[in-house]
């Protein structure tokens, strides 16, 4: 017999990562509030999303997921939304050509916000600081001060969430993303380098394979495909006050679904079987996500199948390996033969940035545009010797010219870090280095790695 499950649920298991709240009453008015506000996105939106997510089970798409590390209540204007769906695109145009099957596009945007914690202090200079949560909790500024969960923060949460996705699906659904428009998604920082000018002379047959078309006869204004994309969002489910208060029944279904983003995933720090994450995910109709580490054993990954997808839909789980790029071959092996063996119609996406983050010497964190590269190598590689499809990547990124992770073709080096160190949690790819890593995902895959 299935257990209950409510949106409450959860609140009997142990949930892992929780804000210390410091005024009950204040956080239960936040979330009746936001339990009131209208869903951000719809149900019927979610189901079509794990459709397309199904194709990418069988092998026949590839899944981008991209953005932010944890989006900020301050770097939030309409120009940072734009250059970041402008990547996301451009990367998404790579793929699909050079590799001729689907791209599904999922942001980790619009609602990316909360952070878990290795610890729940840090140090800075000589002060001991309550942990940095992410922008839905409490504020980075290194004071005690600023380190409160502030729950009226959950509230401004949901309405950056909602402005996020209304610019979003209006840059997606207005002409914005329309495909004539190719050669215009890039930025000029861009547009000098190696990967600008190779995007641009693919940008290039793309337009003249559609004028050809054209003069053809083919009506190419009557093919919504053409001149819109579906871009989803997505985010870490880690607050799990503030996703039960935006789950609602589809009035369609009966269903449950967590209407904070089309996709949710649960991290690696919270994904135990008997935790508080898994048990509030279980019971929502959204494709899920959860993030698989070095540590995960094949037994672990079939019951956490199980729980998160008895029916066995396909395109409902999403298991995103993040091993290292030393680790990634030897340790995604088993799992994939495993999973593959129980006939559990999954999708397998690459996290090539967590397990490859290292502090430089300066003190800041960064990652190596090869170790990003090479851990992609190694999980396609696993993939090609298991007879899996290497379904996707979720990567962190951002459309400006940051200075955060080194290596790419402009080879910045450690010493370059500080020039624009903007993130606000991990190290991110800036434009070109995105640009550049499409190619090369691209090239790994039709080669089998
Ligand atoms: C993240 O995706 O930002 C993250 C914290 O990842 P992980 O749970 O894999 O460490
Ligand atoms: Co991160």
């Amino acid at each position: 017999m299935a257990r209950r499950w409510a949106p409450d649920s959860w609140r009997s298991f142990t949930a892992l990562q929780q804000p210390d709240w410091p005024d009950a009453g204040a956080l239960e008015m936040a979330l009746k509030q936001v339990a009131g506000f209208p869903p951000l996105v719809f149900a019927g939106e979610a189901r079509s999303l794990q459709g397309s997510l199904a194709k990418v089970a069988a092998g026949n798409a590839f899944l981008l997921q991209a953005g932010d590390c944890a989006e900020s209540f301050e770097e939030f204007s309409a120009v940072n939304i734009r250059e970041k769906l402008r990547v996301i695109l451009q990367m998404a145009v790579v793929l699909t050509y050079s590799m001729g099957v689907p791209v599904v596009k999922i942001g980790r945007m619009a609602g990316q916000f909360a952070k878990p914690r290795s610890s729940a202090t840090e140090k800075i200079g000589d002060l001991e600081l309550p942990s940095f949560r992410g922008h839905i909790v409490n504020d980075l500024l290194p004071t005690a001060a600023a380190r409160i969960p502030n729950p009226e923060r959950l509230v401004q949460a949901y309405h950056q969430s909602a402005s996020t996705l209304n610019l979003l699906r209006a840059f997606t659904k207005g002409g914005f993303a329309d495909l004539s428009r190719v050669t215009a998604w890039t930025q000029e920082f861009v547009a000098s380098s190696p990967e600008g000018r190779r995007y641009e002379e693919l940008s290039m047959e793309i337009e003249r394979a559609l004028q050809f078309m054209h003069a053809c006869g083919v009506d190419t204004d009557s093919f919504p495909m053409l001149h819109e994309v579906d871009v989803y969002t997505s985010h870490e489910a880690l607050i799990l006050g503030y996703e039960e208060a935006l789950t609602r029944q589809d009035s369609l279904t009966g269903q449950w679904y967590d209407c904070s983003a089309h996709m949710l995933w649960i991290g690696e720090r919270t994904r135990q079987l008997d935790g508080a994450h898994v048990e509030f995910l279980r019971g929502v109709g959204n494709p899920l996500g959860c993030k698989v580490g070095p540590t995960t054993s094949p037994e672990w990954v079939l019951e956490l199948c199980q729980v998160l997808n008895p029916a066995r839909i396909p395109g409902r789980l999403t298991l995103i390996s993040r091993m290292g790029a030393d680790k990634v071959e030897d340790s995604l092996r088993p799992l994939l033969r495993a999973v593959k063996d129980a006939d559990q119609p999954v999708v397998w996406a690459c996290d090539p940035m967590h397990a490859n983050t290292f502090t430089a010497p300066n003190g800041r964190k960064t990652r190596h545009f090869e170790d990003v590269v090479a851990e992609i190598a190694g999980f396609v590689r696993a993939n090609k010797a298991e007879g899996t499809w290497p379904g996707g990547i979720h990567i962190e990124l951002t459309g400006e010219d940051v200075t955060e992770c080194t290596g790419g073709t402009d080879d910045l080096t450690q010493d370059d870090l500080d020039d624009r160190y903007e993130t606000i949690c991990d190290p991110r790819l800036n434009g070109r280095q995105s640009l550049d890593l499409a190619f090369r995902v691209a090239e790994l895959i039709r080669a089998g790695a």
